[in-house]
């Protein structure tokens, strides 16, 4: 079975821990290498991986370029507006068509249903790049972060501060799967959607008082309070006021409590430049890690 990588609810808990694990080993396997050097076992050797993007990237996009070529392959990437898909070119008529020409489709795209289509269409891996309604590949690389710095997942308490969104959503995916707990804080109007709530069950505890939901908590992340594709970027700053996250907050988290942000980061909104360039973020960290954790998801959809 062709394996697509689309939201981390979807995948067996096993499947997700080896991922992680694999992103640990290729990390540590190639400590001190020229970035470009490829991996020993080279997965992707022969291979062709696709990248479409209907919306602005600087991580998701480097991280899988360099990503593919450490595993062996070579890309593909194009602007949604400059294919034909953007003159109204059916979804499935381009997975129908790359399919024949390359060996996995990246896509980050506006309508998450549009990345359904395409890999209902699909003979060859599709992963999802990022949609409104999830990021599941920049929650491997947070968990492994996580990992690296404090050990393994089960168990931890994640306070999530701000914006019920897209990247919220693939915490609360993974949260059952991998047996964290997540407590997020938000405003009452920008709560994460409730089917993406149900798929956290118990792991996922939902409160409007950030002090609350970082109370004992192992790391604090956040995201921008305007994603990609949100308009009203007047009511969001006066909604979020309350939910930044600065130096107080963090000291309110337990005491060897870390910062995440998948970046962009809005320096001055949803954090400070103290937290964001201070001793307990690990954004940096973090973005390295988006190669690394997108290396494991490539060589996973290739052994299938
Ligand atoms: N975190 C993240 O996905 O960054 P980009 O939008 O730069 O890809
Ligand atoms: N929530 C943000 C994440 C960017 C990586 C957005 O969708 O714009």
């Amino acid at each position: 079975m062709t394996r697509h990588f689309l939201d981390l609810h979807r995948l067996e808990a096993e499947v997700l821990r080896v991922i992680l694990d694999d992103a640990h080993a290729r990390k540590q396997a190639r400590k001190g290498w020229p970035k470009g050097r490829a991996d020993a076992d080279a997965p992707a050797k022969d291979r062709v991986l696709a990248m479409i993007f209907e919306k602005n990237s600087t991580r998701t996009r480097f991280s899988f370029d360099a990503a593919i070529r450490q595993l062996g392959g070579a890309s593909i990437i194009a602007n949604a507006g400059d294919m034909q898909l953007g003159r109204g070119e059916p979804v499935e008529d381009t997975a129908r068509v790359l399919s024949r020409m390359v060996d996995a489709v990246m896509i980050r795209a506006n309508s998450h249903e549009d990345v359904e289509r395409f890999a209902r269409v699909a003979t060859v891996p599709v992963i999802n790049g990022l949609t409104d309604r999830s990021h599941p590949c920049q929650i491997l690389a947070d968990l492994m972060t996580i990992e690296e710095h404090r050990g393994p997942i089960a168990g931890k308490t994640i306070a999530w501060v701000g914006d019920g969104n897209n990247v919220c959503h693939s915490f609360m995916h993974a949260a059952p799967k991998l047996g964290f707990h997540l407590t997020v804080a938000c405003p009452a109007d920008y709560h994460p959607d409730l089917h993406d709530l149900a798929k956290g069950g118990h792991h996922v505890t939902l409160t409007g008082d950030p002090r609350d939901a970082v109370a004992g908590a192992d790391v604090v992340v956040t995201d921008t309070w305007v994603s990609m594709g949100d308009s009203d970027y007047e009511a969001r700053l006066e909604a979020f006021d309350g939910y930044g996250v600065d130096d107080a907050l963090m000291d309110a988290a337990a005491a060897d409590a870390v910062f995440l942000h998948c970046l962009p980061a809005h320096r001055g909104e949803e954090v400070t430049d103290a937290v964001l360039d201070g001793p307990r973020s690990l954004v940096w960290d973090e973005a390295e890690n988006r190669i690394h954790a997108q290396k494991a998801v490539l060589a996973w959809c290739f052994a299938g």
